[in-house]
């Protein structure tokens, strides 16, 4: 089956790399010559685990090729697939501009009766409209499907391999039996739906794992009050079948290109409908807290923290990503430096993304000894191997305060105590000191 693809960002790129991995042949599009200059040679423009190796098998088994020319690629093909961006605007609606220029793009160029399949999160309502947008342009008959993208950054190779499900929403049955048969290679079960229901399946989702995180993360701020450590209430309760162990990790906060963008999004949605979506203020209202609570543990111990050295262990949103995206590392570096503390960061790969934001204001180490040399303090922010893999010797014999505190929950505090280094973890209790730390 021809297929194009018109975006090559992390989900239009993911996507059409896995449909030509299971025999289809695809054609992915982008508007940036440089992006697609590079995938010619299969050089991802995007960190993500395992993508190149399969952009290079698909290229020269001839099933994956790389244009600008959306024209050309479109009139080959009776499938499109759309997968690109929808940023959020400053009210947490979704920005639709790059979707409906797209759109246009696909109206003018079609020369036969198209499927164009969503891969792009949009609110509720917005592929039926897209449907009338693309057929006022065209004579061609345009049937939409819903498919909305489950991929988790970092490990999106297998995802897209071995996903729960497969989402796809219309009102056209044969447009519906079509992608079923498109999808069939990857074998994951396929639910099929009404359109509205596949854009809120995607929304839903995305809040109801938000919620999670979010719910799990109050009562690792209780358990520090009232006692109980968060790591032994997540598995207890995680071993509840209804309730799964999943997305139950403590920490501080979600963050990436999904979780924040969609619950504001879905937030908005329910506003335009009139309905008060309490529960998802709340979920949100909750992460902006946790994002700072290293920081605010870190003022507690140090009155003031002008002058003093502060060591960021990570700043990507998650582990296996370069991506940071509404991560807490931006909020934690901003309230440190407006404070007066000096920031040194090191990350596997995203240290580069960061110092584009703060340049000089921030150090970036080379290695985690230099990142921890003469620090006051450490603060775990990403829970990469070579991070959970510390020598705890490290902290005591680079730092000049042994100073820890564990946003991740990465470490075990007793091992900590025996190092006699001061720590403190998200959700097991206050700071503890363990040695002498001078003000
Ligand atoms: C998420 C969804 O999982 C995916 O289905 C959707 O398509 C896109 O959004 P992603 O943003 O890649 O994927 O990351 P994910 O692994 O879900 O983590 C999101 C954030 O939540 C990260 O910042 C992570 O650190 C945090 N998180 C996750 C927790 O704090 N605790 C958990 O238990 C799980």
């Amino acid at each position: 089956m021809n297929i194009v693809v018109i975006g090559t960002g992390y989900v239009g790129l993911v996507t059409g790399v896995a449909l030509s991995e299971i025999g289809h042949d695809v054609c992915c599009i982008d508007i940036d010559a440089d992006k697609v200059a590079k995938l010619k040679k299969a050089i991802s423009p995007i960190y993500e685990p395992g993508i190149e190796a399969l952009i290079e098998k698909n290229i020269e088994a001839g099933r994956l090729s790389f244009s600008t020319d959306l024209k050309a690629a479109v009139a080959d093909s009776s499938v499109v697939y759309l997968a690109v961006g929808t940023p959020q605007k400053q009210d947490g609606s979704a920005n639709l501009d790059y979707i409906e220029a797209a759109a246009a793009n696909i109206a003018q160029s079609i020369v036969q009766d198209t499927i164009v399949v969503v891969k792009s999160t949009v609110p509720v309502g917005t592929n039926r409209y897209l449907k009338e947008f693309i057929q006022n342009q065209t004579p061609y008959r345009i049937s939409i499907v819903s498919n909305p993208e489950f991929l988790r950054e970092g490990v999106a190779v297998h995802d897209v391999f071995h996903g729960d499900r497969i989402v796809l929403g219309a009102d056209d049955t044969a447009a519906l039996e079509k992608l079923e048969m498109i999808n069939q290679g990857f074998q994951i079960p396929i639910f099929k739906t009404a359109l509205e229901s596949a854009e809120m399946i995607k929304y839903a989702s995305n809040a109801f794992l938000a919620t999670k995180i979010s719910f799990i993360n109050e009562i690792a701020n209780i358990c520090e009050k009232a006692g109980g450590d968060i790591r032994e209430v997540s598995a207890g309760m995680g071993m509840d079948s209804r309730i799964g162990s999943a997305f139950l990790q403590a920490g501080i906060g979600y963050g990436g290109s999904c979780f924040p963008k969609d619950t504001l999004a879905l937030n908005h949605i329910a506003k335009n409908v009139g309905y008060d979506f309490g529960l998802i203020q709340s979920v949100i209202d909750a992460n902006k807290v946790q994002q700072l609570k290293l920081v605010k543990v870190l003022k507690t111990h140090y009155s003031n923290l002008v002058g003093k050295q502060i060591a960021l262990l990570g700043v990507a949103f998650k582990p296996e990503t370069d991506d940071i995206r509404e991560a807490a590392s931006e909020v934690i570096i901003e309230e440190l430096l407006r404070c007066g503390a000096k920031v040194s960061i090191f990350d596997p790969v995203a240290s580069a993304n960061m110092k584009a934001v703060f340049g000089n204001a921030i150090h970036v180490a080379d290695t985690i000894s230099e990142v921890l040399y003469q620090a006051d303090a450490a603060l775990v922010v990403t829970e990469w191997n070579e991070i959970k893999n510390i020598q705890l010797a490290e902290f005591t014999s680079q730092m000049s305060h042994p100073v820890v505190l564990d946003g991740r929950l990465v470490f075990d505090k007793s091992e900590m105590k025996q190092a006699g280094i001061s720590y403190y973890s998200v959700g097991t209790g206050e700071l503890e000191i363990n040695e002498p730390v001078y003000i």
